[in-house]
């Protein structure tokens, strides 16, 4: 069941009408659907219940507070990249031996923070990583749960920029080096190798590259038993795409049924990091025509709303529906719907055909719940939006929008000038 959806030709989300909360919050704003966030979380989890599995919600596509808080409520665990998000997950409630971290560049402090607070495993991308870890956790006389994140050169016939799966990427260890890297890692005193781990891009429509990148780890992780060496986590990663325009990606059964197969045989615990899939269609970004313009060639629908707030149109050229909150019915016009930043890459669509909006009409910009608010700034020093969660019928501000005064904290101007 959709829970945005148009009733008498107003949008609601769940049983909001969307103009009411933006008369009361003001635009533009994110929104997010608790049901639909339970929801995906329980789709995703149960197409995984045959087997031992744990699925650890990504946290850089959404880390608000009370979306973190859902996940963690419906038993998911939590991949994060920095200290940043593990700080948020812990606030969130997120018990530790449910916490992978992800990432080529860890720094020592981070390293320090993941081990004292006890977290399931680290994804260790590079050998120079490992020793550090290894050292870090000598100093502070612990052993390091650790997986290898592996490289297993497949593409996932994605955007570029979100492939991470190719020898070309920067991520993870190859594959053919990696037996040697595990050789190497066995023998850390402070290092608990327990895990294998990949991730080989986002964004994927098809589950072929999956089965293709599961192939080659599989290859592996039998090399490994061969020379004794005992894998019991398998972290492959996120990646599920979803439906922003007319792509047909497979259901999360479909992924499950590929991903059981394909691991059939293998004795270890299935980590998954999904993130988009779980809050890309739970969210979208609601903005405000400020004017109309046209030129010879084109017309301009200009918002409230910029590259800024929303950067995934301006740098993956990503679609995202643009959809008047309430529909008037009027001729649709072709247009694009750009923001009030000095740059020409500052729009959320081009071309879009959309009703003969006005200055005043709100806009909802669709499937934005991923990587919308974690890749805004504050550039332009245009003041971060807030971000608003329904339930049913009631809503709430789960993040407040940013003040002026928001904008200059911590910025001091010297006595030397
Ligand atoms: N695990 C690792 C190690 C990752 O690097 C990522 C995403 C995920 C899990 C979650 O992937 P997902 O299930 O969301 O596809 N900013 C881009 C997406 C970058 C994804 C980065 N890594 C976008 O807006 O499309």
């Amino acid at each position: 069941m959709n829970h945005f959806e148009y009733i008498n030709n107003e949008l609601y989300c769940e049983n909001v009408p969307i103009a009411k909360i933006a008369e009361k919050v003001g635009t533009p704003f994110y929104l997010y659907s608790h049901a639909t966030l339970k929801r995906h979380f329980s789709v995703f989890k149960d197409a995984f219940k045959k087997i031992d599995s744990l699925v650890c919600y990504s946290a850089k596509a959404n880390t608000n507070l009370a979306v973190l808080k859902i996940f963690e409520q419906a038993g998911s665990g939590l991949d994060i990249v920095s200290g940043g998000e593990l700080f948020r997950g812990l606030k969130a409630g997120f018990s530790p031996d449910r916490i992978v971290y992800s990432g080529v560049g860890k720094r020592a402090d981070e390293i320090d923070y993941a081990l004292k607070t006890g977290i399931l495993m680290f994804n260790v991308e590079s050998l120079e990583e490992l020793e550090l870890i290894n050292q870090r956790a000598e100093a502070l006389n612990l052993k390091a749960p650790v997986a290898i994140r592996v490289n297993p050169d497949v593409d996932p016939k994605t955007h570029p920029y979100i492939s991470t799966g190719l020898k070309k990427n920067k991520f993870g260890i190859d594959v053919n080096s990696a037996l040697e890297g595990y050789k190497y890692a066995v023998e850390k005193k402070h290092i608990n190798l327990i895990g294998i781990d990949c991730h080989i891009g986002s964004q994927l429509t098809e589950v072929r590259p999956f089965a293709d990148a599961l192939e080659n780890v599989k290859k592996l992780i039998y090399k490994l038993k061969d020379i004794g060496i005992a894998i019991t986590h398998l972290d492959i990663g996120g990646g599920l795409g979803i439906t922003y325009d007319d792509e047909v990606p497979p259901q999360p059964v479909e992924y499950a049924d590929a991903v059981i197969s394909s691991i059939n045989g293998l004795d270890v615990k299935l980590v998954l990091e999904p993130g988009r899939v779980l809050v890309g269609n739970a969210g979208i970004l609601i903005a405000k025509v400020l004017y109309r313009k046209r030129n010879d060639l084109k017309e301009f629908v200009i918002t409230d709303a910029g590259m800024n707030d929303l950067l995934r149109p301006s740098i993956y050229k990503a679609f995202h529906a643009v959809e008047p909150v309430i529909r008037k019915g009027t001729e649709k016009i072709t247009a694009d719907i750009v923001g009030p930043i000095c740059e020409t890459g500052d729009f959320l669509a081009t071309d879009c055909h959309i009703e003969d909006v006005r200055g005043g009409d709100l806009l909802a910009v669709m499937s934005a719940g991923a990587y919308g608010f974690t890749m805004s700034s504050n550039y332009c020093s245009r003041v971060r939006i807030a971000e608003v969660m329904v339930k049913d019928a009631e809503f709430q501000v789960v993040n407040q929008r940013q003040t002026y005064e928001d904008l200059v904290k911590g910025e001091s101007i010297p006595a030397f000038i």
